[in-house]
């Protein structure tokens, strides 16, 4: 390579049916139990990456929520930075990046912003680079990047995220493509704080919870439900499942040690209203809780507007994000 090599790509977050908390390695995020979700189109990251050798060295710039560009520093910096350097390391580049990055979506508030952010990353950087992998090893590399959550935006549609404890075997793949099911994922927005105890630390202290081997024991069978109910478009299987699958992860976060509580009171206020809707009203509506307060309003999109509508109307809701199943991980320039 002689001249400059850049690259943009754009990549949705995801949100899970099963959740991933816990891991067998940190080093190379391998998480303790497979996982399901599905891509959310409207909750995107746009990230391009220019490696030239006249830059004066490495530089992050990242623009969130719809604001300003500013230059990232600390964690934030060295986390992209590691992740750019592992793809360096492979194409045999010692360039210095930029990296610009935005996305239309409030970050660290539990809608999945690092994940949309590493698979971007990963996407840019793999096509600037010049490295040739398939779709199967772009999940790996990005799950390396220690957002492993990041693995499942790779895939359009819905998508697992298979272990089987081992580097090569942990990777995410298409269940169904996006147009195999009109789902909607409607976010209730109740607060956009940074979240108190980062998922990455989240996961280490997992196993400390007396529910940890628990959850993990009953997983199997509710990842076989999940599936199922997607591959069937059966909105009480999956819906039931997924409820219970938030609840059991976030019993696990309230019983760490020390303690994870992410829920507001808001959070719960969300959570009865929506199950009271479907008592009283039988509106197919379930709910799903990722590392921060907002729920996820998990419905059909036949029933969207209806659930949105109501959604509005609780003081508890600051604003909502419609979200159908998104694309893959995607070079756009
Ligand atoms: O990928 P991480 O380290 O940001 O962890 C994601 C954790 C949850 O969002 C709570 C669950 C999940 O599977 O997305």
């Amino acid at each position: 390579m002689t001249q400059a090599c850049t690259a943009t790509a754009v990549a949705c977050a995801n949100i899970a049916f099963i959740k991933y908390w816990g891991q067998r390695d940190a080093a190379l995020t391998l998480p303790a139990n497979g996982s399901i979700s599905m891509n959310l189109d409207g909750c995107l990251t746009e990230t391009s990456v220019l490696f030239d050798p006249e830059l004066a060295g490495d530089s992050v710039w990242l623009a969130l929520g719809g604001g300003e560009e500013e230059p990232a520093s600390g964690r934030a910096f060295e986390r992209v930075i590691a992740q750019i350097e592992r793809l360096r390391a492979m194409a045999g580049n010692r360039w210095p990046v930029q990296v610009r990055s935005r996305n239309n979506f409030p970050s660290d508030a539990g809608i999945a912003s690092s994940a949309a952010a590493f698979a971007a990353l990963t996407c840019a950087t793999c096509a600037a680079l010049g490295l040739d992998v398939s779709e199967r090893e772009l999940s790996r590399l990005t799950r390396l990047s220690g957002s492993g959550s990041a693995c499942r935006s790779i895939p359009a549609g819905f998508v697992e995220w298979h272990t089987d404890g081992t580097d090569a075997g942990s990777w995410a793949e298409q269940i169904a493509a996006p147009d195999h099911w009109a789902l909607s994922d409607l976010v209730a927005v109740i607060d956009t704080g940074a979240k108190r105890v980062s998922s990455l630390h989240g996961h280490s202290l997992a196993p400390t919870s007396p529910f940890f081997d628990a959850r993990l024991a009953e997983l199997p069978q509710r990842l076989a439900e999940v599936r199922q109910a997607i591959i069937e478009r059966d909105i009480e299987r999956l819906g039931v499942a997924t409820e219970a699958d938030a609840i059991s992860m976030h019993a696990v976060m309230m019983t760490q040690r020390p303690p994870a509580f992410y829920w507001l009171p808001a959070t719960l206020l969300v959570i009865q209203a929506v199950q009271r809707w479907r008592e009283q009203d039988h509106i197919q509506a379930y709910c799903t809780i990722d590392a921060g307060p907002n729920v996820h309003v998990i419905c059909e999109a036949s029933d969207a507007p209806e659930v949105e509508s109501r959604l509005c109307e609780l003081d508890a809701v600051q604003w909502t994000i419609v979200n159908g199943p998104g694309p893959e991980a995607r070079i756009v320039g």
